[in-house]
């Protein structure tokens, strides 16, 4: 399996301070989530590309789009929003694309690492003709839309599969991952860990990045 990462994902960090929220975990982060919401796909909505115009930070970013069809027009604006920024992927849903083969093939054209999510209640048959364009598959362990919400162990058996077929791929799960929840995940064969809540509602970010990182090894 290749090596754990650790994702604060910033969707519930204190906005009125993003930056200074960002610097507090960059030294212990791999990457730093972006949500992005329609209130179509998920019944929630975020700013789109115009959020990253004021972030700075210099982890890498994994925008999580949880919006329907993204177009190739719309990925550019996230790519073109801030030359400072570095993008590691972006990421799709395949319920949320009718071609997600294209979507991914569009995202790669752009120059950027495509990943693929799946909900909780999808089938894993449905993203593995994908898997071998991906850069990392995300297994949603919540609904997707807020944070906060309470872990899905029952994803774990799709993960366990997926880890099988796949020994060297990036695995993320997002959604309650915590202390106790961390674990199960790694032990079912993710090594990506998406927290927000967890990690930002923290007194010490630090302190929770650590332990969660012990927590898993
Ligand atoms: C859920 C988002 C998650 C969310 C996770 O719709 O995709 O990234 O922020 O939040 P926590 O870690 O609080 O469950």
């Amino acid at each position: 399996m290749p090596s754990i990462k650790i994702v604060p994902s910033i969707l519930s960090a204190n906005q009125e301070k993003i930056n200074e929220e960002i610097k507090e975990v960059e030294d212990y982060s791999d990457l730093l989530q972006v949500d992005v919401m329609d209130n179509k796909f998920v019944p929630n909505i975020t700013p789109g590309p115009e959020y990253l115009e004021k972030l700075d930070t210099k982890v890498p970013l994994d925008i999580h789009l949880m919006v329907l069809e993204p177009s190739e027009e719309y990925v550019r604006k996230f790519i073109d929003a801030n030359p400072k920024l570095k993008i590691n992927n972006i990421t799709v849903h395949v319920e949320a694309c009718a071609d997600v083969g294209k979507t991914l093939d569009e995202i790669r054209n752009l120059g950027v690492k495509p990943c693929i999510a799946l909900n909780p209640k999808t089938d894993l048959e449905k993203i593995l003709p994908y898997v071998d364009k991906v850069g990392m598959v995300l297994f949603m362990t919540v609904e997707p839309g807020f944070s906060g919400q309470k872990f899905i162990a029952d994803v774990m058996p799709k993960i366990g599969e997926l880890r099988e077929m796949k020994p060297e791929l990036d695995i993320q799960v997002d959604g309650g991952v915590n202390l106790e929840t961390a674990p199960i995940a790694v032990k079912a064969g993710a090594n990506v860990l998406v927290a927000s809540s967890y990690v930002f509602k923290s007194e010490d970010k630090v302190k929770a990045i650590k332990d969660l990182m012990e927590a898993v090894q």
